[in-house]
């Protein structure tokens, strides 16, 4: 598929993708879902091989992404039902298939961040945001509610905070984003980049079937009684000593060396 509304770079294993729709400050319609959705599985395909070990998401402009595309979700009122379940749900497998990516997705948030745009946000694992950013579960200002990101939202931002910011659609600054965990570290335009390069550099020198594991792991536990994890965590733990990555960074730890993967 051509991408007529991404743009993608490969530096090394680190995969960028830029959202690139900025004279509607990078919405999304039913042809960038298709687009991030097919992007989704090619990085997930180059993960498994190791081509791919971080993502970045970013947004070109001044706006990093202001959610679906109102135009857009003013014209399906012509569908029938069904044909507006096929569109939310074709959403919804886009943001899964983020979400579920086996490597680090970093989001660099410039601008805005609203209504689908918070919730691309929310499916990054980590999250750098200017200072002067704005987010916002706008959906209710426009008559409708944010329901397909909200199982994605409610992992990062919790009940209270969904409660609060789902029902008053009001806009929220980059500091508040951090106080309800759905950014990570909060700097000036200018140092975006340069906090995204951080991130990414740590990443670098952890094992990738590892960070997968750990990522993986996360939605098998959370909310689980700790005697019901307990199974779960003790056959991951147990997998991982005995693999030969496991294997390598124990090993390379006792001789004082650097794993293979540490670049
Ligand atoms: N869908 C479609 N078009 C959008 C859009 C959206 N979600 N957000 C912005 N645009 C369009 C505007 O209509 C405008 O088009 P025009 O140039 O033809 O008038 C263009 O993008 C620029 O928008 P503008 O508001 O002038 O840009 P800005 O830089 O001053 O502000 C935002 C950027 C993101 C803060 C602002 O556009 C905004 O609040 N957008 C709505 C976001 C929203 O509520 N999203 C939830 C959707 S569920």
């Amino acid at each position: 598929m051509s991408d007529q509304f991404l743009q993608t770079r490969r530096d090394g294993t680190v995969e960028r993708l830029t959202l690139n729709r900025p004279e509607v400050r990078n919405a999304f319609n039913e042809h960038v879902i298709a687009e991030l959705t097919a992007w989704a599985g090619e990085v997930r395909a180059a993960a498994e091989r190791r081509d791919v070990r971080v993502v970045v998401i970013a947004g070109a402009g001044k706006t990093f992404c202001a959610g679906a595309d109102v135009a857009w979700m003013a014209k399906t009122v012509q569908y029938s039902r069904d044909e507006n379940l096929r569109d939310a749900m074709a959403m919804s497998r886009m943001f899964a298939a983020i979400d579920e990516l086996p490597v680090p997705v970093i989001g660099r948030i410039q601008g805005a961040a609203l209504g689908g745009g918070a919730g691309l946000a929310a499916v990054c694992d980590i999250v750098v945001a200017d200072d002067h950013a704005l987010f916002g579960f706008t959906e209710v200002k426009l008559g409708i509610i944010p329901a397909v990101i909200s199982p994605f939202a409610l992992a990062k931002i919790g009940r209270s905070a969904a409660r609060e910011l789902f029902l008053t659609g009001a806009r929220f600054s980059a500091a508040r984003a951090r106080e309800i965990g759905l950014v990570h570290a909060v700097v000036p335009a200018a140092d975006l980049d340069a906090a995204v390069t951080t991130y990414i550099d740590e990443l670098l020198t952890a094992g990738p079937d590892a960070i997968a594991a750990a990522k993986a792991l996360i939605p098998q536990v959370a909310g689980r009684a700790i005697a019901d994890a307990a199974p779960i965590t003790s056959a991951a733990i147990a997998e991982r000593r005995v693999s030969p990555e496991g294997q390598e960074g124990l090993r390379a730890f006792l001789d004082k060396n650097t794993p293979g993967w540490h670049r």
